[in-house]
């Protein structure tokens, strides 16, 4: 049997059946891990060590099958009443931890970055993971909601295609709620919402395929959908369409639903996480990878000075058209557009010479094994790589620790409450003497 995610169900296929379980630790996904018959069984809505009764969801794999906990027979201290009406078995699949007390929410992912570290890396980590401010709830400021074939928005349940209709989601800042649930967004597939440091409110039509048809913006306080729109004059309009942030003591735009990070708090804490481990000195070479609308890079350019260099690489033209006019000030700060692939990486290299700090922030993927190796080999003293996936992050410090690097520190956010997701920032430390040349 091949391991596709896309398998058909098992023949005898355990999907529907019910059994008690000992549920036994956390996984990466947001899972806890239980056996059943010496099958493992990848249980959602439990907690380590209770004992629940469990449905199968989903049976495709030999050694293992997936099931939510239905029935808790004895449950966990750290488990809590679910704040969200619309979370639980068989439904929104957009929270993982929502029955579980926010101290263990942060026991449970240093579980998982730890675990990644130790399987992939072979390194032993003690993560403590850091609470951002503001709480667990209304923390989402940019989210996708699907809509449904009738045009009602909602999310998803795990690991299916449906719409569950929503009224509220408790974790999206309720700007984006107002603006997006409750309402038709008939013919499109998704709609993106995003809230901006002033309140203005983003929103982005999606095809069925995940391509954008339209944005709308809207100031804070403004009527939605903003019927005043069509009055605004040309330059209100272009002003309109970035939304503004405020990060590591520099405002930002950034273009209105493109990429910046969900929660209001985690930009300046990354800033500072990255700041304290790059270490930066006046007239170093820095290279801010996967720049966005250059956040790192423009945070760190005041540290080289104008001795220094700053280079910044986006792939996306409308992120790098922000990142010139976000480090127009900053005139030794460049931003090229393009792929962060081994082979572009070497060009740039070859160009640039030794960097003397390498700050990467990849999609969820990582940077992977070819540009992590390229990464390794370029004589960088540190290299920061902030990661919204341990298992991705886990597999690339493997790499940099057989080309010369050390795990030198790590840190963990949680910049996504409710959720098993979580950032991390690590430094890694150049042990060997940079190759000449
Ligand atoms: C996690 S975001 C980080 C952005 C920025 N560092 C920040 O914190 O705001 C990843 C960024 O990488 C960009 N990206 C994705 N794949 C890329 C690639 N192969 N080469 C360059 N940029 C890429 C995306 O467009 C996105 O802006």
């Amino acid at each position: 049997m091949s391991r596709r995610d896309d398998l058909a169900e098992r023949e005898g296929s355990w999907t529907g059946r019910e059994f008690e379980v000992a549920v036994g630790p956390v996984a990466h996904g947001g899972h806890c891990v239980a056996r059943h018959e010496g099958r493992v069984v990848f249980v959602r809505h439990a907690l380590p060590g209770e004992q629940v009764v469990v449905r199968v969801t989903e049976d495709r794999h030999e050694r293992f099958c997936r099931a939510d906990a239905v029935e808790v027979l004895a449950a966990s201290p750290e488990r809590v009443d679910r704040p969200c009406p619309y979370s639980g078995p068989g439904r929104c699949g957009g929270c993982d931890w929502q029955h579980a007390s926010v101290p263990e929410q942060h026991r449970l992912k240093a579980a998982v970055v730890t675990e990644q570290l130790s399987r992939l890396a072979g390194l032993q980590v003690d993560v403590v993971v850091e609470e951002l401010p503001g709480g667990p709830l209304r923390w989402r400021s940019r989210a996708r909601f699907a809509v449904d074939r009738a045009g009602r928005p909602g999310l998803r349940p795990h690991r299916s295609r449906d719409v569950l209709v929503l009224d509220d989601c408790p974790i999206t800042v309720e700007p984006a709620v107002a603006a997006v649930l409750g309402r038709s967004w008939s013919g499109a597939g998704a709609v993106d919402v995003a809230v901006d440091s002033t309140g203005a409110v983003a929103t982005t039509r999606l095809d069925r395929r995940g391509r954008p048809l339209s944005t709308r913006m809207a100031r804070a306080g403004d009527a939605y959908p903003p019927a005043a729109a069509a009055a605004l004059s040309p330059s209100e309009t272009q002003a309109l369409g970035r939304a503004r942030r405020q990060a590591g003591g520099r405002d930002w735009e950034v273009q209105g639903t493109g990429f910046w990070q969900v929660h209001p708090d985690a930009a300046d804490a990354l800033v500072e996480a990255v700041r304290g481990y790059a270490g930066v000195r006046p007239g170093e070479v820095v290279l801010d990878l996967y720049a966005g609308a250059g956040l790192f890079g423009g945070a760190l350019a005041p540290e080289t000075g104008p001795g220094g260099r700053v280079v910044c690489v986006e792939s996306d033209a409308g992120a790098c058209a922000a990142a010139s006019d976000n480090l127009g000030d900053l005139r030794h700060a460049e931003v090229w557009q393009g792929d962060v692939d081994a082979e572009g990486l070497n060009g740039l290299l070859a160009e640039l010479g030794t960097p003397d700090v390498v700050v990467l922030d990849p999609p969820r993927a990582g940077a992977g094994p070819d540009v992590s190796a390229v990464l390794a080999g370029s004589g960088a003293r540190a290299v920061v790589y902030v990661a919204c996936d341990p298992a991705s992050l886990a597999r690339d410090v493997a790499v940099f620790l057989a080309g010369g690097y050390r795990l030198a520190g790590l840190r963990a956010f949680d910049a996504f409450p409710m959720t098993a997701h979580v950032e991390c920032v690590a430094l890694l430390e150049r042990t060997t003497p940079a190759l000449p040349g």
